[in-house]
């Protein structure tokens, strides 16, 4: 069987250039970001790397590895299937690829509606997701979100979920229970 690192980097090496430049801008400030907090640079890197392998799959793929490795479909991602790309990843990196880092699992699962259970690995991830230079770029009012993610990390999450409760609020979309627990939760801290 071949490792797991050679069975990511053929799934990677499929993905189109944007998402590859996105995933190795996520990398390396996931890299940054995990230094400067003193948490496991390895599993923050390989959550950032594996974490949009799913991202471009069409919608009815999207709908057809959840129900492949029985992963709950809510009204939320019936709606929108790209939003199960988290966890479609986390099932296939466990089963294909030979993944075990629970860690690196539920900072995937986890990294677009957040959860109130996410760790330290799972805070990086959804900082640098976020934050990388591209999306900075194409959002200059990131910039001093960014750069709080530097000092206070859980701020910066908390600023950013807000963000996403703003938009989707004002999209009229329903917002996922684990975003509102998150939020909940960093207010409460
Ligand atoms: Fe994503
Ligand atoms: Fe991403």
């Amino acid at each position: 069987m071949p490792s797991t690192e050679v069975v990511i980097a053929k799934k990677f090496n499929n993905l189109l250039r944007p998402l590859q430049v996105h995933i190795n801008r996520t990398t390396v400030l996931a890299g940054e970001l995990a230094e400067i907090h003193g948490v496991d640079t390895n599993a923050c890197e390989l959550a950032a790397s594996t974490h949009d392998l799913f991202r471009s799959e069409p919608d009815f793929a999207q709908i057809s590895t959840a129900e492949r490795y029985g992963i709950p479909i809510g009204d939320i991602e019936a709606g929108i299937p790209m939003l199960l790309h988290g966890p479609n990843a986390a099932a296939w990196l466990e089963n294909e690829a030979g993944l075990t880092d629970n860690r690196v699992l539920e900072a995937v699962r986890w990294h677009t509606f957040g959860s109130p259970e996410i760790d330290d690995v799972g805070k990086i991830l959804y900082l640098a997701d976020k934050l990388e230079p591209g999306k900075v770029i194409a959002d200059p009012s990131l910039e001093p979100i960014r750069q709080m993610a530097e000092s206070h990390p859980d701020k910066a999450l908390l600023e950013l979920l807000e963000k996403r409760l703003e938009n989707q609020v004002s999209k009229s979309l329903q917002v996922h229970p684990y975003t509102l627990a998150l939020i909940e939760n960093l207010r409460s801290d």
